[in-house]
């Protein structure tokens, strides 16, 4: 298969020129050269435009569009169109449209209007993927295919009767027989026990809670469901043109999916990432996405897919991008794996729902502030061809399983929690700290991780169990924290003191568990007895953390210590003086348990601990302590130093500013800006021009 990638980093976007008169299509490409786009994702929602009526497909605007594009030089992700259907397929077919759990049938006139175990779409997308790689499966523009659009964005589940045959089909395939599901499902329970697979429904409302092995598979079925329609347009783009690369653009933290699965069939990762520039913490939590997409390629180069240049419309207020942020953005995700950015969308739409969504090229044309800061970053990314397909070396690995996030977000637990809530903390504290976080599904090989941090794996497999044991007695530091390996796959609990076989590794158990749900906590609480309720938190003592003491919240347990050392108890009420942290060494590493979720500064402390325990020493470049987050990341011999605080910090790193050709060190950097240091001696450090907006 030919590469998907070019000399230098992909750059453009989402075009749809069938939003616009023709006449306007010369002069589109004129601009996208003047910007350095070189990649044009085209066709996303041209289904109806390509195939009017059912049957009769219109390409003649698609040739002249690709043609144009290629006299150009720009290069086209051509999109298989199928992520909205056109009115002729409902119409035709209702029963193609999805079905809420409530029982409520979408209705088409916006988009992913589709069910996707429908039989009517699926034939009818494979009819017009297969008529697509027939015609444009030889031009010379054609660089990467797009399979649909942001599976799942919409419509990720549905529960019409189409798709509760497909969900007896799947569970047929994973159980075999209806004993083993009732084994499966625990159907003993509340008399659910099924005589045949005919039986089986998919998780619509019910009266109390649904069956939680159930609703754990409607998920996975649902993320393999949607994998089929992918798989079924790649088998049809394979057969016709073997040779061209696929993607489908994946969207960040999604819970819908469960992107490992998914990632093993996709040439190129890619990614549509919205940060909102109004949220302080934007950059922080979008290199967690940026992390994740390099990780679900096993280190690949992924691309930048979709963002956006400046406000979205998606949000009650959508604040634009401050002048410079697009730019720190883009290059965090260059530092952090990608090579390519790219934007929803080209021109900026004048009409339909997304009007007010920015584009690259603004309503108010090329005398803008957001078009100059797209011709830099075009102009700039032509001379970063060094990172092209340049791994990101990690520091430190932490899992994350959607089988964990959905079972963990069920009802009827004991407490309430967001999983995503519980994993972003470790993330961002080890990224503050400048370590380079990989993410782990938890049940490969992780003995080259010199530090493992798998948080709140409430379902773990023996596998993830085997893997975790392994890299502790290989040399690692793993830490796992509170609600974890508390079930197996099938949500049946781990009995005798939870944890599995974790509880060899970690040398406890865990005897009962005690959420810290305050009463007053929960709405409509009258405190009649005030002295009476239950304290929130929970203190901790302990010498490694800040100040001696910390707190944790919303979750504690009981801990049984067999064979650890009790690194932090808890303070004051049931629990007093029971182990809160523990260490256990184990063959060459150790392995560390914490019963609670602790408070983001005591998170930090806890990440320090275990980076140098794990022997990873990170030596700041610039003096920014306490400026907001700067952000160093290394990759294809540059030191990518991005200030997303909002004050200016000096840098102190050898080497020379890529832009400038100035020596690095002493430079101040401000706010939003970006360094690319080429260390001393570098062959490659000449300078690129200074690019002036
Ligand atoms: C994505 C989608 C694009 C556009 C964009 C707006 O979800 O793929 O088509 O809608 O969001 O932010």
């Amino acid at each position: 298969m030919r590469s998907a990638f070019s000399s230098t980093p992909w750059y453009g976007g989402d075009y749809n020129p069938e939003q616009w008169p023709e006449e306007m299509w010369g002069e589109d490409v004129r601009l996208m050269k003047s910007a350095g786009v070189n990649l044009a994702t085209v066709g996303v929602f041209s289904w109806a435009m390509l195939e009017p009526r059912e049957g009769q497909y219109d390409f003649g605007w698609l040739d002249r569009v690709l043609e144009e594009l290629h006299l150009g030089g720009v290069r086209v992700d051509l999109a298989t169109a199928t992520a909205s259907p056109p009115p002729w397929l409902s119409h035709s077919y209702p029963e193609s449209l999805p079905v809420t759990a409530e029982g409520v049938r979408l209705s088409p006139g916006s988009r992913q209007a589709y069910c996707p175990s429908s039989p009517a779409y699926r034939a009818a997308a494979g009819r017009l993927v297969r008529a697509l790689a027939a015609r444009y499966g030889d031009h010379p523009a054609l660089a990467l295919w797009h399979i649909n659009n942001e599976y799942g964005c919409h419509v990720s589940r549905c529960y019409c009767d189409e798709s509760a045959s497909a969900f007896r089909r799947w569970l047929e395939w994973r159980y075999g027989d209806i004993d083993g599901l009732n084994q499966a499902w625990s159907t003993a329970f509340w008399s659910q026990r099924y005589a045949s697979f005919d039986e089986v429904m998919p998780p619509r409302v019910t009266p109390a809670y649904g069956n939680p092995t159930q609703l754990l598979d409607f998920d996975r079925f649902s993320s393999d469901e949607l994998l089929a329609c992918f798989l079924a347009e790649k088998a049809i783009l394979r057969e016709v043109t073997p040779d061209v690369p696929v993607t489908t653009n994946f969207m960040g933290l999604f819970r819908g999916i469960d992107y490992w699965t998914w990632a093993p069939h996709v040439d190129v990762i890619s990614d549509d990432l919205y940060p909102d520039p109004a949220d302080p913490d934007a950059a922080l939590k979008a290199s967690m996405a940026r992390d994740l997409m390099r990780s679900l390629g096993r280190g690949r180069p992924w691309l930048l897919m979709e963002q956006a240049t400046s406000a979205v419309n998606t949000r009650p207020q959508n604040a634009p991008k401050a002048a410079g942020q697009m730019r720190a953005l883009s290059y965090q995700a260059l530092a952090r794996g990608a090579d390519g950015i790219l934007f929803f969308q080209w021109r900026q739409s004048a009409a339909g729902a997304e009007k007010f969504h920015s584009g690259m090229l603004p309503h108010s044309g090329t005398d803008t502030r957001v078009w100059r800061e797209v011709k830099q970053l075009g102009r700039e990314l032509r001379g970063l061809g060094q990172v092209m397909g340049e791994p990101v070396p990690a520091h430190a690995a932490t899992v994350l399983d959607w089988h964990s996030w959905w079972a963990i977000e069920q009802r009827g637990l004991p407490v309430h929690s967001t999983y995503l809530a519980l994993i972003a903390p470790w993330h961002a504290a080890l990224t503050r700290a400048g370590a380079v976080v990989d993410f782990v599904h938890g049940d490969e090989d992780l003995t080259g991780y010199s530090l493992v941090v798998a948080p709140n794996m409430f379902v773990a497999t023996e596998a993830q169990l085997a893997a975790l044991d392994a890299a502790a007695y290989a040399g690692s530091t793993v830490l796992v924290t509170a609600q974890s390996a508390i079930v197996d796959e099938s949500l049946r609990v781990r009995l005798n003191g939870y944890l599995g076989g974790l509880q060899e590794t970690l040398g406890l158990w865990i005897e009962e568990f005690a959420p810290l749900a305050g009463a007053w906590a929960r709405p409509g609480f009258v405190p009649v007895r005030p002295e009476a309720t239950i304290a929130p938190t929970i203190e901790l003592l302990g010498e490694l953390l800040p100040g001696g003491r910390a707190t944790g919240v919303e979750w504690a347990e009981v801990v049984r210590v067999r064979d650890a050392e009790v690194k932090a108890t808890f303070v004051g009420g049931a629990l007093d003086g029971l182990p809160a942290l523990t260490r256990r060494g184990t063959g060459k590493g150790a392995a560390w348990y914490l019963a609670t979720r602790l408070e983001p500064d005591a998170v930090a402390a806890l990440v320090q601990t275990m980076l140098a325990e794990a022997g990873i020493a990170i030596t700041p470049v610039h003096d920014g302590t306490t400026a907001g987050w700067v952000e160093t990341v290394r990759r294809g011999g540059l030191t990518f130093v991005i200030n997303h605080g909002d004050e200016p910090v000096t840098l102190a790193i050898d080497g020379t500013d890529l832009h400038s050709g100035e020596p690095a060190s002493g430079r101040v950097l401000a706010p939003q800006e970006v360094a690319a240091v080429v260390p001393p001696g570098s062959p490659g450090s000449s300078p690129m021009k200074q690019v002036v907006v």
